[in-house]
């Protein structure tokens, strides 16, 4: 079935972040076991706080909340400072009242990287599918690491990084050779396979990606345009990042 995306355009980023907070919280109350889907990246740093903020407010408990993250870059393990696990520990799980044991993540350093994404896949079917996946959305239309090319049908598998994600990820480390060529993620299908999708952008450099997402040509060029045939998906994204539509 295909569906069409919900848009909905706020004023500023801080208004992406506080009804993207709403949004999980909602699905949390709505049922507390529910499987959430992580995303990383600058983008959704200001909706983790929110949510640590909402906790400590004691209006939400992640206790019984389970998650499953996007992606993580090969060859780092989860206490190094730019893996995605310390992240999620960082912005996420060392603030809430979130099990160790109930959040899922690739692991960068698995000897056999196959292996890795095959049980990764079969552990996202064993907790039953995500409820809601938050997403960001890279400036090249990149959904988790699934680069221009990638395909609809694509599962969890250790990817290439293009030229463009490098240098966009480059900002976070000491020098641009230290950003890893490769790294694990989830695949299209894995993700189109979730409930609901919220999918989050700010910013005017994500106008030319949100734009060709929404309004270009379907296919792998664009792996976000994929989201046009989930039932029920959102892009939360604020003027700046809209600029790019035509009304
Ligand atoms: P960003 O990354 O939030 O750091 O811009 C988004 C993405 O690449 O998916």
């Amino acid at each position: 079935m295909s569906g069409y995306i919900h848009l909905q355009i706020v004023e500023n980023a801080e208004d992406v972040a506080r009804i993207a907070a709403q949004n999980l919280c909602a699905q949390i109350r709505e049922r507390s076991d529910a499987v959430l889907g992580l995303a990383t990246g600058s983008t959704p740093e200001a909706t983790y706080a929110e949510l640590v903020r909402v906790h400590r407010e004691r209006r939400v408990s992640f206790s019984r909340v389970r998650s499953v993250n996007l992606d993580e870059y090969q060859g780092l393990d989860g206490a190094h400072e730019h893996s995605y696990r310390y992240y999620m520990q960082r912005h996420l799980f060392d603030h809430v009242d979130m099990r160790s044991w109930n959040a899922l993540l690739l692991d960068g350093t698995a000897v056999d990287g196959e292996a890795e994404c095959r049980a990764y896949e079969e552990r996202i079917r064993a907790l039953g599918g995500v409820d809601l996946w938050l997403l960001g959305i890279g400036s090249n239309g990149h959904i988790a690491f699934n680069e221009p090319g990638s395909t609809r049908d694509s599962r969890t598998r250790c990817v290439p990084l293009t030229a463009e994600t490098i240098a966009d990820n480059s900002r976070l480390f000491a020098a641009p050779t230290e950003v890893p060529r490769r790294a694990y993620t989830v695949g299209i299908a894995t993700i189109m396979e979730a409930r609901r999708l919220l999918l989050l952008a700010t910013g005017e450099h994500k106008a030319r990606a949100v734009a060709a997402a929404l309004r270009g040509e379907e296919g792998p060029h664009c792996p976000a345009s994929f989201l046009r045939g989930h039932a029920e998906c959102t892009f939360l994204i604020d003027r700046q990042a809209a600029s790019l539509l035509e009304s």
